[in-house]
């Protein structure tokens, strides 16, 4: 595990996200985005990797959300997906984004594996239980309640790891798993086990992922930095108190890099007001459960607005040295790192580390990238 960049030195990690799914992050009829395109995949994988940053993770998707844009639908599996990628890139580190409901661990366990040594040891896994009903309803299997799926997570990820770890033959009796003679080889090149991510933000979720993961991540509210350093000391003293365990704490972001500050808010009000998929947004929330009658209006807009500019992320929007100093300020209330994605992926990304990343290593967050 040693040699993962999501254990490297750089006080603030950083991350892409969605670069498997169409349109990525921004929910948007804007020309230029992202389109599941592999030779696209690649470059955008590639500038990450030779700037340094340290993941890539993918989206669990299997149909879309709807609108003219049938936003996401159109999408690569993310274990194939992180095949091809580990084969394009050299140091970042590579995630693949597991559905536990409709991936049976042995199959995981043996992807990864398998990934984990195409990769030379930098594969991740972020695992998800599902919430997007009309796609797990395709597969015809029964949609557990809330809290079942993370016993189901648990149990999951109990026989993945058995699998990934156990020189013998071995037998698991689980509610929801039963294993015979699980038998597993080679094992990962990362011992004991490569990472694991789980992005719950309900109470059971923290504690699986405190109790499992190496990474946890917390939904950070637009102007609510000092919330954000009270949730961030929060989950990681409880993966310290009740588990005994130090973990990563992260946050999903999105950036609008502009000439000026105003510029980047032009073009974000562009791209959600003029350009945006309200058909979509709208399906999107309400497969959250986020609806009038359970938000007020302005805040159930202002939350369909951030959605369509970023998935609903912690907004980066300004010139650089405004996105520089936001980072700075997110680093200082504890978050080890951040996924980052752009409504016009491949720019945006270029311009970033072109215009921002310098200035992360003046103020000491990062290094750059070894040559
Ligand atoms: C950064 C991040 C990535 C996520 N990736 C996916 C995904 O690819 N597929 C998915 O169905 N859910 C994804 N989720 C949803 C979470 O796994 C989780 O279900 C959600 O945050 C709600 O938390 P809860 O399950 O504890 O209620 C993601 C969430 C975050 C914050």
């Amino acid at each position: 595990m040693a040699d993962n960049p999501l254990f490297g030195p750089n006080k603030l990690k950083l991350g892409l996200f969605g670069l498997n799914v169409d349109k990525a992050c921004a929910i948007t009829t804007l020309d230029g985005t992202f389109h599941p395109d592999w030779q696209l995949v690649k470059r955008i994988t590639r500038i990450a990797d030779e700037a340094g940053l340290e993941a890539v993770v993918p989206v669990a998707r299997w149909r879309g959300f709807g609108g003219p844009t049938n936003f996401n639908g159109s999408c690569f599996e993310t274990y194939t997906w992180a095949a091809g990628v580990s084969g394009a890139t050299d140091r970042i580190s590579v995630f693949s984004t597991s559905h536990v409901p409709v991936i049976h661990p042995i199959v995981a366990a043996k992807q990864a594996t398998t990934i984990d040594h195409i990769s030379g040891g930098r594969f991740a896994l972020n695992i998800v239980c599902g919430w997007f009903e009309p796609e797990l309803e395709m597969f015809g299997a029964p949609i557990m309640a809330h809290d079942e799926r993370y016993a189901y997570a648990g149990e999951w990820l109990d026989v993945v790891r058995a699998l990934w770890t156990s020189e013998e033959e071995f037998d698991y009796e689980g509610k929801y798993f039963q294993i015979k003679k699980g038998f597993h080889q080679p094992k990962p090149i990362q011992r004991p086990f490569p990472p694991v991510m789980n992005a719950g933000g309900s109470g059971i979720g923290r504690h699986f992922a405190a109790k499992h993961c190496d990474m946890i991540f917390v939904h950070i509210k637009g102007d609510q930095i000092e919330a954000a350093r009270h949730d961030v000391a929060e989950v990681r003293e409880l993966a310290r108190r009740e588990y005994g365990r130090e973990i990563q704490v992260w946050a999903n972001c999105y950036c609008v890099i502009g000439d000026s500050d105003a510029d980047a808010q032009t073009f974000r009000d562009y791209y959600v007001k003029e350009k945006g998929d309200w058909v979509a947004v709208d399906n999107l929330v309400k497969s959250l459960g986020i609806q009038t009658g359970v938000l007020p209006k302005d805040m159930l807009e202002a939350a369909k607005y951030n959605f369509i500019a970023g998935w609903g992320g912690y907004p980066l929007v300004g010139a650089a040295p405004t996105i520089a100093r936001e980072l700075e300020n997110l680093s200082n209330a504890g978050l080890d790192g951040v996924l980052l994605s752009w409504a016009r992926y491949e720019d945006g990304l270029r311009r970033f580390v072109i215009e921002v990343l310098p200035l992360l290593e003046q103020a000491g967050l990062r290094s750059p990238a070894p040559q």
